[in-house]
């Protein structure tokens, strides 16, 4: 075995900073939809909108950072391997079989994963953000001259289902996380850096 870094700091405070958000912001926004009772409706709306900042300022800081550092080109989709991976998925990792595509600093994910992150900071995300911006600030800011006659209701039918698609993403997130070398392999890399990998080469390739 030897120990590979494949996090660095950044990355590994991103990542905690905004599961912990988007688990908060989901917590008060179910709560504001009357999914369950907590902190109180007033309270949950006030805390919904102060994380929901803090989450806008994650991600402004997180595109500067990906940008400068060149770390968007994690996300570049390939289809190499792409069939391989998901057969591994699928029935490979149940046989005990080797994962397909071997993990670097300079190529942490496989084709899988660049496709499913990519749909979420090009799709959901987006989505999240620019319904939740809407209802925040329906009928002022000159809002209803850029949705013209769309209501409220509209949007806050689009932002549910945006949670509801974000909260099956995270249960198959989460499950994935334990696909790994071990069921913690890969959340201890997201906590330490490092990844302990087999140091004998069994053919797989890492993707560029
Ligand atoms: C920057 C991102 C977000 C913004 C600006 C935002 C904004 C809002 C606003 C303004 C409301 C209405 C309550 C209020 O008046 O404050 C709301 C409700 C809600 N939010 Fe968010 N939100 C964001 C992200 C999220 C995320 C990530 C989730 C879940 C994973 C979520 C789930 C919900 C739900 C379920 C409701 C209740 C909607 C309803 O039933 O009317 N929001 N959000």
């Amino acid at each position: 075995m030897k120990e590979v870094f494949i996090y660095t700091r950044f990355e590994r405070f991103w990542h905690w900073c905004q599961a912990a958000l988007i688990i908060f912001l989901a917590f008060t926004g179910f709560e504001i939809h009357g999914s369950f009772k907590l902190f109180g409706f007033d309270k949950a709306v006030s805390f919904h909108r102060t994380a929901a900042y803090i989450l806008l300022g994650l991600i402004a800081f997180s595109i500067f950072w990906h940008f400068t550092t060149g770390g968007w080109k994690h996300y570049i989709p390939t289809s190499r391997k792409l069939v391989a991976q998901l057969r591994y998925y699928l029935s490979g990792m149940f046989k005990g079989e080797d994962h397909p595509v071997k993990r670097t600093e300079l190529s942490k994910l496989n084709p899988l994963q660049r496709l499913v992150y990519l749909g979420l900071k090009l799709i959901i995300i987006p989505v999240m953000v620019i319904s939740g911006l809407l209802y925040m600030f329906y009928g002022t800011l000159g809002i209803s001259g850029i949705i013209g006659d769309v209501e409220l209701k509209s949007i806050a039918t689009l932002h549910v289902l945006g949670a509801f698609v974000m909260l099956s993403f995270l249960v198959v997130h989460i499950y994935m996380t334990t696909t790994g070398r071990t069921p913690l392999s890969n959340i201890k890399a997201m906590l330490t850096s490092y990844e302990e990998i087999e140091e004998e080469d069994k053919g797989q390739i890492s993707i560029k």
